[in-house]
């Protein structure tokens, strides 16, 4: 049967991004615990798991906004434990937030544009004259990401949806290899959930871009993902398809208790 992703992930290859034993502690609470993970090219990968679970507090390691405590993050191979957040996004790992980050008063193409400074990129670089190309590269996202008529409009006036649309665009800007997206589907209405879903399938197939996502809709997760994670109280509870995971009763029980 054919995976609900467009790209066919090839498991004898190297991972693109893997986890050995990744721990997170804030004092004495182990928000992450020695989890293990991998995603491997062109996948698109759930991570799932009850409120306080360390979800993003995991992508917080991976995207390196946080340091790790204990363990390994590789990334095409490189170890990036160590590296500062700008050098693993030149490396071609992005994110978006949970709480998005967009610049509200700014416009669409304005907060795209700014988007190549977390390319570890100064502004001055980005006003030299590469910036033309670099604005008809956001232009084009923002019609493929189906938000060109809001264009010139100020990023704090977009619907919830709109906004998430804004920051999956922003994160293509340095153009990845991954993204970790932080519920994409949270505050957005079920018209643009579709959208969402349709413009992630055709990054997926069409740019074999892989995707790590967390997410509380789990019917997006069945609909999207080819294997699960499921983490809860910070460590690794579960990994297997949709299907699998839904059926598991230690999964039930982390969501739902006795
Ligand atoms: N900066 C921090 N300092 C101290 N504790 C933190 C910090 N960030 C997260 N935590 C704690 O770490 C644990 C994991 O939080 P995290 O935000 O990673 O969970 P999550 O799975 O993303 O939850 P949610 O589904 O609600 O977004 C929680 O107990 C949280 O309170
Ligand atoms: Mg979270």
């Amino acid at each position: 049967m054919s995976k609900p992703n467009g790209q066919e992930a090839n498991h004898s290859r190297q991972p693109l991004l893997e986890g050995r034993s990744v721990s997170k502690y804030f004092g004495g609470l182990a928000a992450v615990h020695e989890v293990d993970f991998a995603v491997y090219p062109g996948e698109i990968v759930g991570l799932v798991g009850p409120n306080g679970s360390g979800k993003t507090t995991l992508f917080d390691c991976l995207s390196r906004v946080q340091d790790i405590d204990n363990g390994q993050v590789l990334f095409k191979g490189v170890d990036i434990t160590r590296k500062k957040p700008h050098q693993v996004a030149h490396l071609g790992l992005a994110r978006t937030f949970q709480v998005i980050r967009v610049y509200r008063k700014m416009t669409v193409l304005e907060n795209m544009l700014i988007s190549r400074q977390w390319r570890g990129e100064t502004l001055w670089k980005m006003l030299k004259p590469s910036h033309k190309d670099t604005e008809q590269r956001a232009r084009e996202l923002i019609d493929f990401l189906t938000i060109n008529h809001l264009t010139n409009e100020k990023a704090g006036n977009l619907s919830g949806g709109q906004r998430r649309l804004l920051e999956i665009g922003m994160s293509l800007m340095p153009n990845p290899d991954l993204i970790l997206l932080d519920e994409a589907t949270s505050g957005v209405n079920p018209t643009l959930i579709e959208t969402i879903k349709d413009r992630i399938r055709a990054l997926n197939k069409d740019q074999g871009i892989s995707f790590l996502m967390i997410e509380h809709n789990i019917q997006f997760i069945s609909d999207m993902c080819s294997r699960v994670y499921v983490l809860n109280y910070g460590q690794k509870l579960a990994e297997g398809t949709p299907d699998e995971i839904k059926a598991n009763e230690e999964v039930i029980e982390a969501y739902f208790g006795t």
